[in-house]
């Protein structure tokens, strides 16, 4: 058998307890490095090569392919002549939830590392390999392009959009996408951040509708609010986002990603004290911006994947202490910078490559 310390299988199983990969120094570490080497070897065509800053979208590009090729077998139990039919080796592929809550052995996906991700690197077996996947014959393999569209959605972070799938079978502390909650905690957190808030009314979040926003309370008479600018993205600009600060006070949860705020735009999220998780990801903000979050002091969800944030700009969430998920890929940031965040806040989860 060959050199276990370096198959990926084994590399995945060591993975579990690691925060973040401290390994910083492959020589392909760069999105552009690695793209150059594979279209230098020929394996992707030039008009593929051209696309490579286009986000890929999972609903549209990846999921009809997996849907065809492996959903089959890994999917939700089901009956059949009288017997009950499982996942096979318990991997689900049919909601986002399930990729990320991996097989019966783990983890099966690394978000931003498809090399190290096992749902990738079966597809890219020999075909005659025990471990080739879809197994030969029972299903369609996937094409080189597929192959190579799957793995890139995996290097860019494995966002599944608006696509959620099917929820049947989700354990209650884990979201629609996956993203683990400590439900007790969490639950607690918000309980306390409702005492003494009225519920507000609709017409109070009229302005943040009309610039694009969708505003929902986080559950049924709550008065957390969850708020999220997917639907126009880009184009919230500063003064869209700003229409928030009505309703500062109620926000729970506030989805920034993809729009156009800067960093001077975040001055309306300081002091907001309920706001729980932001996502800031792939937008321009930098260091600068992150002095607005300050006053978050019950911030657990931080995601500023694809953003222009430094090391210099980690040190500013130091003294954050109630976070407890950091998103970080695709950022500026170093080796040296998350090791000292994650020294700062060592239960934090940390996800940076
Ligand atoms: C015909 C049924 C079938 C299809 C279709 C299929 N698989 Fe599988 N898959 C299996 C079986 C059986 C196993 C367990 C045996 C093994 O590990 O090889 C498995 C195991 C796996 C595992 C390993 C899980 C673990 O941690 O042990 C991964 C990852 C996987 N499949 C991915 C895929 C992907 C990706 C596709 C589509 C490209 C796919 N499978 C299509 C039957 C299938």
């Amino acid at each position: 058998m060959g050199d276990g310390v370096n198959s990926p299988r084994e590399r995945r199983c060591s993975e579990g307890g690691a925060f973040y990969n401290a390994d910083m120094n492959t020589p392909l570490n760069s999105w552009y490095a690695r793209w150059m080497a594979l279209s230098l070897v020929g394996l992707i065509p030039a008009t593929l090569a051209q696309a490579q800053d286009e986000e890929i979208d999972f609903e549209k590009q990846i999921w009809p392919f997996l849907e065809r090729s492996c959903v089959k077998c890994h999917k939700a139990p089901f009956e059949e002549n009288g017997k009950t039919i499982k996942p096979k080796a318990g991997l689900r592929m049919d909601g986002a939830w399930a990729f990320k809550a991996g097989s019966e052995n783990g983890s099966v996906m690394e978000a931003g590392n498809a090399k190290e991700s096992e749902i990738w690197w079966r597809t890219d077996l020999p075909t005659d390999d025990d471990d080739f996947m879809p197994p030969t014959d029972k299903a369609d393999p996937l094409s080189p392009e597929e192959k190579e569209l799957f793995k890139k959605w995996i290097d860019q972070g494995a966002d599944f959009g608006e696509w959620v799938g099917n929820l049947e079978g989700k354990p209650k502390e884990v979201s629609n996408t996956g993203e683990k909650l400590p439900v007790s905690e969490i639950q607690e957190t918000y309980t306390k951040l409702s005492e003494g808030l009225a519920v507000p009314k609709e017409d109070m979040w009229k302005e943040v509708t009309a610039a694009g926003g969708r505003v929902m309370p986080l559950a049924t008479e709550s008065p957390l609010l969850s708020v999220d600018f997917r639907l126009v993205r880009e184009e919230a600009d500063d003064a869209k986002v700003a229409t928030i600060a009505k309703i500062g006070e109620h926000i729970a949860q506030l989805d920034l990603s993809k729009t156009s705020v800067t960093d001077a735009g975040l001055a309306p999220i300081e002091g907001l004290k309920r706001v729980v998780r932001l996502d800031l990801n792939q937008t321009g903000i930098t260091d600068a911006g992150l002095s607005h979050l300050k006053g978050l002091e019950n911030l657990n969800y931080l995601n500023l994947y694809g953003t222009g944030v430094t090391d210099a700009g980690l040190k500013q969430l130091e003294s954050i202490k109630s976070l407890k998920n950091v998103y970080l890929w695709e950022a500026k940031v170093t080796d040296k910078g998350v090791k000292s965040l994650q020294k700062a806040l060592p239960e934090a989860k940390i996800v940076w490559k």
